[in-house]
């Protein structure tokens, strides 16, 4: 016999409710196809540790004391299946509502930031498919923000641990200076204003970026890192879910 599942809440005493203000939307994007992971089902819908997987990331925004609202973003006819198997097999604290995702993560990101409150003054945009994300780390990224007005955001981000080769075709052309280069990870913490004016901008000029900090970026917007670790894996190849597993397993047993 195979010894219980632990608890899924197990870790939600690791944070106090804090004396920060609730002043965060939440955007979890969890809406796109997966075409890489290829599961039918849709990699957020996949069991991690005995849950959908996107439940993970949406418990540690939940736990997170400066989030006041968390907005789901999934395709609609998805809706009522997040409805069913994620939300309603959660105890969350803080209200969730779904919005409707588009073609690109770009256009699915702007559809949340369409139901946040305004007057929520900082938004924490993360991918559905980043399970190991934790409420520290959240919480690191938004206290970031907060105590520099002259910052429009702060994203998670790891050193890069390999050499990097600048290459045309299969022609080695530089090795830059490793030191200077971070790979840009979720969740990326804004101002709400400047990430929604980032948006517009972004739609007016034609503008596809890869992630929200280089929309902001491009419009001269101040973004920072915040040193993240290994773990904070995106669930892409079907090899990641293993790697998931044994992360989030190894946490909750500690
Ligand atoms: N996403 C989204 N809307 C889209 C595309 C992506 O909300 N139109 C979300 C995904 O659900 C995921 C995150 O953005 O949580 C990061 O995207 P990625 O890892 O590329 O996921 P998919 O686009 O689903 O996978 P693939 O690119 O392999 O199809
Ligand atoms: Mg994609």
């Amino acid at each position: 016999m195979s010894a219980p599942a632990p608890c899924p809440c197990a870790r939600a005493e690791r944070v106090g409710s804090g004396d920060v203000p609730a002043d965060t939307c939440a955007i979890i994007v969890a809406g796109g196809s997966g075409e890489r992971f290829g599961d039918p089902r849709g990699k957020q819908f996949v069991e991690l540790c005995g849950l959908p997987l996107m439940s993970w990331s949406i418990m540690a925004f939940d736990r997170a004391p400066s989030v006041a609202r968390i907005v789901v973003v999934c395709a609609p006819e998805r809706s009522s299946q997040v409805e069913k198997d994620v939300l309603s097999q959660l105890t969350l604290a803080k209200p969730v509502v779904l919005a409707p995702s588009g073609v690109t993560r770009q256009d699915s990101v702007r559809s949340g930031l369409g139901v946040v409150p305004r007057e929520l003054e900082f938004v924490a945009v993360h991918d559905a498919a980043r399970p190991l994300v934790e409420t520290e780390q959240i919480e690191a990224c938004v206290a970031a923000v907060r105590a520099d007005a002259s910052l429009a955001g702060a994203i998670l981000a790891m050193r890069s641990i390999d050499t990097l080769k600048l290459v045309e075709g299969t022609t080695i052309i530089a090795t830059p200076d490793r030191s200077f280069y971070w790979a840009a990870q979720t969740p990326q913490v804004f101002r709400t204003a400047r990430l929604a004016a980032a948006h517009r901008a972004a739609v007016r000029d034609e503008y596809q970026g890869t992630d929200d900090a280089s929309l902001v970026e491009r419009l001269g917007g101040r973004v920072r890192v915040v040193e993240s670790t290994r773990d904070n894996i995106k669930v892409t190849m079907p090899e990641d879910l293993a790697i998931a597993e044994a992360t989030l397993g190894q946490r909750l047993l500690t």
